[in-house]
């Protein structure tokens, strides 16, 4: 975009969204401007700060007479470009929208604006004797508002659900610059249409999430995480129905032989155990009485006698817990550096073990020369494939070469009836592959949708539909 362009557009929100925080700082331009992806320039026209919905509401509703176009920015952690500024638009940012607005021990509800850290909504929820259970790596600077609008997983979605099962109500700023208020709390509303959950997972396309209030759950009984070496991919999923059938799971993630080889270098971890094997299985499961731990080694020996698992070993304490969770949760962050093209597939869980064996032939014929590493939430079927840049390649070139496989690679998540993203969303990078999930007819179903609710295509325009 011209130069031109942006200024005009900064000044048309100078003159008309008085009051309005605005920045055009290189520094808060470059940081506010991309996400966690790397594959995008970040080019945005300016960073604007608003402290309230009203602020929200004026801005969408000056953006749209003037069709200026906004991404919205929550933590900025996403891994699809979805809030990625490179095309001259305005960012707006939550960051000056974080405050907790009610608790409710009635209702065990939390109220907060979108600015709110996950890690600050998980706090005080233990403060108040409850919990929030979405917990991913990145919780330390993603925001509520983010999560909603991507629909958020993470480690423990086979016990709790995703954000989508936490959100009780939704405050959001449709294209049109209007406040809507979606459910407002209730567990039963029969009346029509339940707008909150079309702006869950919308990747702001929709509506500019300003306010949710969350369920929070009883907090967690005393849990056991162990850390096995399992021999391969049926194994992996031999492992999962036994201890599923036996216990109280709540996470079950695995990471494969590679990965274990970058994390372990990345935090200077100690190998885990004397064994290697092609797989590693972390899972954690409640444990309130000493009987149960007995039945999670019963199950391991079956899985030992069965050939699963070669080894294994089993948390003593919350810091032995802490340590063995570092093997699975450190793997992203290890591999940063290394400018990994990320896919992010689900299958049903049944499908898991065939859906991998094909893939990883696939993969191996196809990136012969780079190194591809797995991990991902075995239990619900959520697997990450992260293909590593070979260092002298321009990331470029790189990109180019892992967009000519998509397309092999999404075939076979068809065949195999998954889709294209379980988490991460589709944003700019999966955009080109959405027909691989969607069909035509739901694709069509979904512009139907964005043209009602931003009839001017400013919110976060070219993310998820072109
Ligand atoms: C994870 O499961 O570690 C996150 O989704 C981040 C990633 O895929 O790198
Ligand atoms: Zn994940």
């Amino acid at each position: 975009m011209s130069t031109e362009k942006k200024t005009s557009w900064t000044e048309v929100l100078k003159t008309h969204c008085p009051g309005l925080e605005i920045s055009t700082e290189a520094a808060v331009l470059e940081s506010h401007g991309c996400d966690w992806t790397r594959f995008r320039k970040p080019d945005p026209s300016a960073v604007v700060f608003p402290r309230n919905a009203e602020d929200v509401s004026n801005l969408v509703k000056v953006a749209q007479e003037r069709r200026i176009a906004l991404v919205p920015s929550g933590g900025r952690t996403g891994l699809s470009g979805g809030a990625v500024a490179d095309a001259g638009e305005v960012v707006v940012s939550f960051d000056r929208m974080r405050r907790i607005i009610d608790f409710n021990a009635v209702d065990r509800t939390l109220t907060v604006e979108a600015g709110v850290v996950t890690q600050a909504v998980q706090e005080y929820a233990l403060q108040k004797g409850l919990y929030y259970p979405v917990s991913f790596a990145s919780e330390g600077s993603s925001q509520i508002g983010g999560n909603i609008s991507t629909n958020a997983g993470g480690i423990r979605v086979l016990r709790y659900g995703l954000t989508r099962e936490r959100v009780a109500g939704l405050k959001v700023v449709d294209g049109r610059g209007e406040l809507l208020e979606c459910n407002a709390g209730l567990v039963k509303n029969a009346s029509g249409y339940d707008l909150r959950h079309l702006f869950i997972g919308s990747e702001g396309t929709l509506g500019l999430v300003v306010e949710a209030t969350l369920w929070l759950v009883d907090p967690p009984k005393p849990s056991r995480v162990m850390l096995l070496a399992v021999t391969g991919l049926e194994g992996m999923m031999d492992v999962f129905r036994r201890f599923n059938d036996s216990l109280v799971l709540t996470a079950f993630e695995f990471l494969s032989d590679s990965a274990m080889r970058y994390v372990r270098q990345g935090h200077d971890l100690p190998a885990p155990m004397d064994t290697e094997s092609p797989f590693y299985v972390v899972l954690e499961f409640e444990c309130a009485e000493a009987v149960t731990e007995d039945l999670a080694l019963q199950c391991f020996e079956q899985c030992l006698e069965a050939g699963s698992v070669d080894d294994g070993v089993i948390s003593q304490s919350e810091a032995q817990a802490a340590d063995l969770w570092r093997y699975r949760e450190g793997v992203s962050e290890a591999i940063t550096a290394f400018t990994p093209y990320k896919n992010d597939l689900s299958v049903r869980v049944s499908e898991v073990p065939a859906y991998l064996q094909d893939l990883d032939q696939l993969v191996k014929s196809r990136y012969p020369d780079f190194e591809v590493l797995w991990y991902g939430h075995a239990g619900d079927g959520n697997l990450h494939m992260n293909i590593l840049k070979p260092g002298a390649m321009a990331v470029e070139e790189f990109e180019q070469i892992c967009g000519r496989v998509n397309p092999e690679v999404f075939s076979l998540t068809r065949v195999h009836r998954g889709s294209i993203s379980a988490e991460h969303g589709i944003g700019l990078l999966k955009k080109p592959y959405l027909s691989y999930t969607r069909t035509e007819a739901d694709i069509a179903r979904m512009r139907g949708i964005k043209a009602v609710f931003d009839p001017m295509n400013i919110l976060n325009p070219g993310k998820l539909l072109d």
